[in-house]
């Protein structure tokens, strides 16, 4: 396609006039297979009004443990299946926003304010939705330094300037604040063929970001760097996408990235310990794909881990204990790979699970 603006007008006819709902997709990138989720997380999901989770089309779960009480903001939340849910577990004087340009989409959504503010028990909605461009927040009359969390579900794929986005995140974060969002990645450089396709532009393909390219504009824009949380493969079946896709492979991965204060507390390595106190996470918390912190446990952690930790928005929920050298620590390793994480699985025979809930997998 020949610019932004057209990318946008494409994707606003796709989300808002050729999809009516998640069977209309013609891929699997979005809503890719779910995986058995905790209670707590299922439970929300399942309060959601049916004709809302019918028009999900996300790839990820972007329910992060530690959402009680928290100003959460969606981008591109859609007819609003996670911000329904959100709300339920930010609770009462908790406060959730959803942004999405596509006007059909903003009215599904607020078409069900009342119902879940009824079915929750609030006095008052506690979530809100605000049509604007996520690369525009300020323009949509988002604040800055105001939100706890940002989210997104297969969203920044379809937007032609990720780095804009990723910018705007970073100014509405709080200090310590993260953004965890799913999304789709590719291991190669796309063809102009590719690029300009614009049902695979829809369908969260033609936009995916290289996963390595993420890495390089968090750090220009200011974030640590991302933490992969979970990753799975997309499987791209319709013979004509696959003569135009060639090789190229394409994954959905959650990525957890925080907005440290100016001036970070130094920690050196050392022992941790979760307090378990998280709801719906009381017997572990996980940081990444492969760091799970058992409540009660010490765990030793590099410096780098444990200054990200103790200065974001999770810090209290965590013990350290600065009497252990750095020696013992493990550090998590810069720049994963996520299709070698998710070939390692396979070579070793592991059912592959996607962080990820489509309306019939697991809800
Ligand atoms: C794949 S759907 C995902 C919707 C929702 N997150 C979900 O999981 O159901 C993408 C959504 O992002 C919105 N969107 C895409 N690009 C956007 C942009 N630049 N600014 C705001 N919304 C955008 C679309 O209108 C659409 O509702």
């Amino acid at each position: 396609m020949a610019d932004s603006a057209e990318v946008l007008e494409n994707v606003k006819d796709y989300y808002g006039k050729v999809l009516q709902s998640t069977s209309d997709l013609k891929t699997q990138a979005c809503v890719t297979p779910g995986k058995a989720l905790n209670e707590y997380v299922k439970n929300a999901i399942s309060e959601v009004h049916p004709e809302v989770s019918a028009r999900y089309y996300g790839c990820g779960l972007v329910i992060p443990p530690g959402v009680h009480g928290a100003r959460v903001l969606d981008l591109g939340s859609g007819s609003g299946r996670d911000c329904y849910a959100l709300s339920k577990l930010v609770g009462k004087d908790g406060e959730m926003v959803g942004v999405d340009m596509t006007s059909e989409q903003i009215e599904v959504a607020n078409q069900y304010i009342e119902h879940h503010t009824a079915k929750f028990g609030y006095d008052k909605p506690n979530v809100s939705f605000v049509q604007g461009y996520i690369d525009k927040l300020s323009e949509a009359g988002l604040q800055s330094d105001y939100f706890d969390i940002v989210v997104s579900n297969c969203v920044i794929n379809l937007t032609p300037d990720k780095k804009a986005v990723l910018s705007e995140v970073h100014k509405v974060l709080k200090p310590g604040g993260e953004l965890y969002f799913s999304d789709v990645y590719t291991d190669t450089e796309l063809s102009d063929e590719v690029r300009k396709d614009k049902v695979l532009w829809g369908e969260c393909i033609s936009g995916a970001l290289h996963w390595n390219t993420l890495h390089s504009l968090a750090k220009e824009v200011g974030f640590t760097k991302p933490y992969l949380v979970s990753c799975s493969p997309i499987n791209i079946d319709r013979e004509d996408f696959k003569q135009v896709l060639g090789d190229a492979k394409f994954c959905s991965a959650t990525y957890r990235l925080f907005k440290l204060p100016e001036k970070p507390r130094k920690v050196g390595g050392g022992k941790i310990i979760y307090n378990g106190e998280i709801a719906g996470h009381e017997e572990s918390f996980q940081f990444d794909h492969k760091t799970e912190l058992a409540a009660g446990t010490p765990v030793c952690l590099s410096g780098e881990v444990l200054t990200v930790i103790s200065n974001s928005r999770l810090g209290e929920e965590f013990q350290l204990d600065p009497g252990v050298k750095e020696v013992c620590c493990v550090k998590i390793s810069e720049g994963v790979d996520p299709f070698l994480v998710i070939g390692e699985k396979e070579s070793r025979g592991e059912k592959i699970e996607a962080a990820c809930c489509g309306p019939s997998a697991c809800c």
